[in-house]
This record gives structure tokens, C-alpha cells and sequence, in this order.
């Protein structure tokens, strides 16, 4: 009843001749595959009116990575939904950890932006996820219900459709660290039941969770075998196509 979908995060690599020649051979590899997910690129900005146009008709939907949460002005530098919606952008990436990182992301800033990609007909993947030192204190239960809680303030029963939530370990991210299984679903599970308890039951089993951090084509049956496991977020191994087409053939 939920779409699973399976979403690359191209990060800040390849160029828009690099990425287009990736699509290229993607849109091939993948015409054998009888797949029931929803296959999602997130590309550099730079990249999105080359990918665009490569994936024209492929089926293959195209993502961004951030967005700023007013739709035009003076922000030197950001990029407006606007421009993404004009070049055929879906989904974006929000609350990444390393913009909370690196970018000074904070969980106000991600709910913004969520509104204003909502309000523009596009689609979220809201991020969240607990530091190693949070794990270690045993609070990843309040980290990523209290992300979860604000990125999705002000966000009505029905945008909901419009939401993906990627539940992501920080430790994990590009580590080669992935957390085990059963501790990717126990707390996708976690994140379905705050879900729950701000809307319903119903828009919580409707809602795709899925997981990221170190997925990989040796590791994504297992994890994507969880019942509230609804795909991946992945970095390193959607750099590489046979990779990526594996990890999306372990989603059937
Ligand atoms: P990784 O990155 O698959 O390289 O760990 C995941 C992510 O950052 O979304």
C-alpha cells in the first residue's frame, strides 16, 4: 500500500557529462528489471537540467538535493523550488546530515523548507538520524522522534503523500558501518508510530520510510526484506550502476 522507492544521492559528484552518461547506461540496465519501486536520482544542482533531459521518458524520476524555503529573493547562492519544479525536479533531499553538518541545517530550517516544497506540488525526503554519541547515550528514540516531530510541523494529513521520510544513522553515512536489520526497521517502526500519533494510523502504514547509510548491493535484500523498511536513501553505491541496479532489484 506504501511505494517503496529507492532514491541515489549523488552528493557533490559528477559532472553533467559524468551523470548523463550514468543515466544513459542506468535507463539500459534496468529495462530487464521488472521493478515495483520508484527509482529517484538526486543530483547537484549543476547537473539537473542535463539529467533532466536524459531521463526524459525513462520513467526514472529526478531529485535535488536541497532547496531554499522562500521561493525567490536575496540568498545569494541557494537555489529556489521554483527552478527545480521548471527542470522537472520531483523530489528533494531536506535535512541531509551533512547540511546539519556541515551547512548549519538545524530541525526549524528543514520544516520550512518542507512546507514551501509541499506548497510547490513536489515531494520531500526528510532526513533524520541520530549521532554515534546519541546512539551511545540511548537516546536515538527522542532524536529521531523530536526531527521527525518538527520537520513535519504544520504539514497536513494530505501533504503527507508528498512526504518520504529516510531514517539515517549519522555513523553510518559513507562509513561502511550499516546498522544491522533489525535495528534499521525497529527504528523506521519508531519514526511510523510518531507518524501515527501526529496524524493517523492509516497515514502512517501510507507513509514510505526509508532507510540509508552504507545500503549497498551486498547488504540492501536484507534491510529492504524489513516490513518497515519502504527503500533506500543511498550515497556511495549510486555512484556505480551495477550497483545501483542491483539495489534496485533487491527491492522487488
Ligand atoms: P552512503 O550515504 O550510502 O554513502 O552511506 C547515504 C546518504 O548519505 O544518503
Amino acid at each position: 500500500m506504501r511505494k517503496i522507492v529507492i532514491a541515489g544521492n549523488w552528493k557533490m559528484n559528477m559532472t553533467p557529462s559524468e551523470g548523463s552518461a550514468f543515466v544513459e547506461e542506468l535507463k539500459l540496465k534496468i529495462k530487464n528489471i521488472k521493478s515495483g519501486c520508484e527509482i529517484v536520482v538526486c543530483v547537484p544542482d549543476i547537473d539537473i537540467a542535463a539529467i533532466s533531459a536524459a531521463l526524459k521518458d525513462s520513467g526514472i524520476k529526478l531529485g535535488a538535493q536541497n532547496a531554499h524555503w522562500e521561493l525567490k529573493g536575496a540568498f545569494t547562492g541557494e537555489t529556489s523550488v521554483l527552478g527545480l519544479k521548471e527542470l522537472g525536479v520531483e523530489y528533494v533531499i531536506i535535512g541531509h546530515s551533512e547540511r546539519r553538518q556541515f551547512f548549519g541545517e538545524i530541525n526549524r530550517s528543514v520544516n520550512q523548507r518542507v512546507k514551501t516544497i509541499l506548497e510547490a506540488g513536489l515531494k520531500a525526503i526528510v532526513c533524520v538520524g541520530e549521532l554515534l554519541f546519541e546512539r551511545e547515550l540511548g537516546i536515538t528514540t527522542e532524536i529521531v522522534s523530536l526531527q521527525t516531530k518538527i520537520a513535519l510541523n504544520g504539514i497536513t494529513a494530505e501533504q503527507m503523500d508528498s512526504v518520504v521520510i529516510a531514517y539515517e544513522p549519522v555513523w553510518a553515512i559513507g562509513t561502511g558501518k550499516t546498522a544491522t536489520a533489525e535495528e534499521a526497521d525497529r527504528v523506521n517502526g519508531i519514526i511510523r508510530g510518531v507518524v501515527a500519533e501526529l496524524y493517523t494510523p492509516q497515514v502512517a502504514a501510507a507513509t514510505t520510510i526509508q532507510y540509508g547509510g552504507s545500503m549497498n548491493a551486498a547488504n540492501a535484500a536484507e534491510l529492504l526484506a524489513k516490513p518497515n523498511v519502504d527503500g533506500g536513501l543511498i550515497g556511495g553505491a549510486s555512484l556505480k550502476v551495477s550497483d545501483f541496479t542491483a539495489i534496485i532489484a533487491a527491492a522487488q
